[in-house]
């Protein structure tokens, strides 16, 4: 018994498998083994070649964003002084990396002093007499530190006094049209600078084609204006699938996408800005709570009896991010070779499904898997059976 496995194991160990010719003269068979080989080749060509553009080496981009926003606005509104809005006014910061904000609306708070006044009016703040307030007590969402003293806040509320910014920011009331309804109107130029920085390649928005007196005059349009680098406010946010004036009422993030993907081949020799806009912050129509995008800044001065005094400024708008992506591509000789073995390996999965076929589907296929496998030790075991003697190794 163990004798017969033993020899049976040394058999496989040191059996040789060599492969044969069979012709099948199939054409259904023909055809699976054509049509496979055509999709490998298809696949080779068409996807790892033309679409992944396998062949080339990459580098990402390096990129600079410089903006500068112009527009003026007149704003005469009850709220507020008539009054004239420039670029210092209604840009924040001056300048920024990679992107700037443009104030829409606001709530502004004037003539504040440090002093004391009775809180806003909600459930944590109501008081009936000053027991109910803690001296030194100060609430995150408050709007200061309690002075331990209860005070009509109106005739009919009673809250507690804080120590504070006087008069406290009523910010329940923003304008329901955006008291800047005319920054729909201002441009803003945005100057990019990219570098793949493997090829040494240079490139900048404002195309070589493009001279002073068209940058002076135009202004982007997908369709007629494709390359220039000036986008009016409004143009942008109605690009991203969205209306100004609507957005200019709570404010929100917007995206100014520019693709530099370029295909450096001498052949294509393609190297572009392409421009994309998309609403960044979300804006579900449901879940639409704490919508927009606002913070509080304040102008600070000095009264003529040296008392401080402070301009609140609660500024809703929009707040514009320039994104740049974008990968170079450039044939190189190391990656076609790995990527063309890798593609062509598939060619090794052809006689797998042929063979599938063959084996399974054809009418003949007994006849052909009779043929396929050929074991001589089979052969041989069955010789020396016949003959008599003991197991011969491979005699023929
Ligand atoms: C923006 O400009 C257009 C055309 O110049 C004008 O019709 C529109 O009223 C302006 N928008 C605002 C809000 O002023």
């Amino acid at each position: 018994m163990t004798a017969g496995f033993c020899q049976r194991c040394l058999h496989y160990t040191f059996d040789y498998e060599t492969p044969k010719t069979l012709v099948i003269p199939n054409i259904g068979v023909g055809c699976v083994f054509r049509f496979t080989q055509l999709l490998v080749v298809l696949y080779v060509v068409g996807y790892v070649c033309v679409v992944q553009k396998a062949y080339q080496e990459t580098d990402s981009v390096i990129s600079s964003v410089t903006t500068k926003v112009k527009g003026f606005a007149f704003t005469n509104t009850t709220d507020m002084d008539p009054r004239f809005w420039d670029v210092a006014d209604y840009v924040i910061p001056s300048q920024g990396d990679n992107s700037f904000f443009v104030i829409t609306n606001m709530v502004v708070t004037p003539n504040q002093t440090q002093s004391r006044c009775p809180e806003l009016p909600n459930p944590s703040t109501t008081c009936v007499d000053d027991c109910d307030c803690i001296e030194g007590h100060s609430d995150p969402r408050g709007n200061g530190i309690q002075t331990g003293l209860c005070e009509n806040y109106s005739t009919t509320a009673k809250t507690c006094e804080v120590l504070s910014w006087c008069p406290l920011e009523i910010d329940t009331k923003l304008p329901e049209h955006a008291l800047l309804a005319s920054a729909e109107n201002f441009t803003v130029l945005i100057k990019n600078s990219i570098t793949y920085p493997k090829f040494n390649v240079h490139r900048r928005n404002i195309l070589p084609h493009i001279n002073s007196s068209y940058l002076k005059r135009c202004e982007f349009n997908h369709a007629t204006d494709p390359d220039c680098p000036i986008f009016r406010l409004k143009n942008i946010v109605s690009e991203a699938g969205e209306e100004f004036q609507d957005m200019a009422v709570k404010g929100g993030v917007l995206g100014i996408i520019i693709d530099w993907s370029c295909d450096l081949d001498w052949w294509a020799g393609k190297c572009y800005p392409k421009y994309s806009f998309r609403r960044l912050d979300s804006k579900h129509p449901v879940n639409n709570v704490a919508p927009g995008y606002n913070f509080r800044f304040a102008k600070y001065y000095k009264t003529q009896d040296g008392e401080e005094t402070r301009t609140l400024i609660k500024a809703y708008g929009i707040r514009f991010d320039i994104i740049v992506f974008g990968t170079a591509g450039k044939f190189g000789i190391v990656p076609t070779i790995v990527n063309l073995g890798a593609a062509l390996s598939f060619l090794s999965l052809v006689p797998v499904v042929t063979d599938w076929f063959l084996l399974t589907c054809t009418r003949k296929r007994d006849l052909y898997s009779k043929h396929k496998v050929t074991n001589l030790n089979e052969d041989a075991e069955t010789e020396s059976v016949s003959m008599g003697t003991g197991t011969s190794y491979g005699t023929q």
